[in-house]
């Protein structure tokens, strides 16, 4: 069995959780390509293609958000699979409706139709010293919008490292095990 990982990435975690993926999808027997969503082809050819992004502000980057526009139709005739990086992988309840985890990747599902098999949300990581002025911006603006106290905020600027092989390892299980239920079914 053939598999793609089609990833965008800005500060390389995703990078780094698609290899583990690769990983473990080697050792059970799959062949695997890892490709930038900025220079790779279609699906055609391969038996799996998952996606996977760094979430910005809620969503997948826009790379990654390109790849799947230009390339659905290829994508919708095999079996897919999508993973968000982000720092906070559970939704949260707010004002009685659920936001974010793994709600951010419900319009890429959409999109891609009965070709998803699996989505997952895993965690990444941020260092605050190696991002761009303007992400740096971002994030402290975000955290005095939110109101988080000066003490909290500086606590988080310091690097964080959420990012768990296991739990990418567990993942990609999860999908060898939908894949060989899609291949039955087939
Ligand atoms: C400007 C900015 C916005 C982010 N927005 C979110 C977000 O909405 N939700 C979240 O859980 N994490 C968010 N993060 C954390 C990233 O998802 C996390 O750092 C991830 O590991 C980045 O992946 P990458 O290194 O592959 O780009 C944000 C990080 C930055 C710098």
């Amino acid at each position: 069995m053939t598999v793609k990982i089609v990833y965008a990435t800005r500060y390389g975690s995703t990078r780094q959780i698609s290899e583990w993926i690769a990983e473990r999808l080697e050792a059970e027997g799959f062949a695997v390509r890892l490709e930038n969503a900025e220079n790779s082809e279609g699906a055609e050819g391969y038996d799996l293609v998952l996606l996977g992004s760094g979430i910005y502000n809620h969503g997948f980057l826009k790379e990654l958000e390109d790849y799947i526009e230009k390339h659905s139709q290829s994508l919708m005739q095999t079996n897919t699979a999508l993973f968000g990086i982000a720092m906070k992988t559970e939704p949260i309840m707010h004002k009685g409706k659920s936001h974010g985890g793994i709600l951010m990747l419900e319009k890429y599902a959409q999109k891609l139709g009965d070709s998803v098999i699996g989505c997952g949300m895993l965690h990444g990581q941020m260092i605050f010293s190696a991002m761009s002025e303007k992400d740096r911006k971002g994030i402290e603006q975000f955290y005095k919008m939110i109101g988080m106290p000066e003490a909290e905020a500086a606590e988080r600027k310091k690097p964080r490292t959420l990012m768990d092989k296991r739990e990418c390892w567990e993942f990609a299980c999860g999908i060898i095990e939908k894949i060989n239920r899609a291949k039955v079914r087939q």
